[in-house]
């Protein structure tokens, strides 16, 4: 199968992806998850995920990089890397929050090894989204 096409640009995502996922907090799950987020001004937010004895409070590497960036002012999304053993996407959760913000976010899910398996808009991934709109 041939490669997913992906640029030097978004390949520094995935890197940082990479890295930030050593740090994941997940005793429960062992399953570790690292995502970068960049940023419209093109500042750079990691985030892995962060797991809790009390299991649903845990926060997903999504999530972490979007209310990191968005505590840093940031509101406007490009693309996102995320980096896990999975070749899956982002959970709905994750997929509902970053909608608010990047409706037209781009998705790159990769593993530890920089193997990028999808590609994809955010609006293949949820199509019908809600977002704002929808309340004004
Ligand atoms: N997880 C993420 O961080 N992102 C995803 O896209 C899928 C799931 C985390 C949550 C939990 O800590 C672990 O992976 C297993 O669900």
């Amino acid at each position: 199968m041939n490669p997913v096409p992906i640029s030097a640009n978004d390949r520094e995502l995935v890197e940082l992806a990479t890295a930030v996922r050593e740090r994941a907090y997940a005793p429960y799950s062992n399953y570790l998850v690292g995502a970068a987020l960049r940023a419209r001004d093109g500042r750079i937010f990691t985030g892995c995920n962060v797991e809790n004895a009390a299991y649903p409070s845990t926060l997903c590497a999504e999530r972490t990089a979007l209310v990191k960036a968005v505590s840093e002012g940031a509101r406007e999304f490009e693309t996102i890397a995320v980096v896990a053993l999975a070749k899956s996407g982002p959970c709905g959760g994750c997929l509902q929050m970053l909608y608010e913000f990047a409706p037209d976010l781009h998705f790159y899910m990769a593993d530890p090894d920089g193997n990028v398996s999808i590609s994809v808009p955010m609006k293949e991934l949820l199509p019908y989204g809600f977002g704002p709109e929808w309340l004004r």
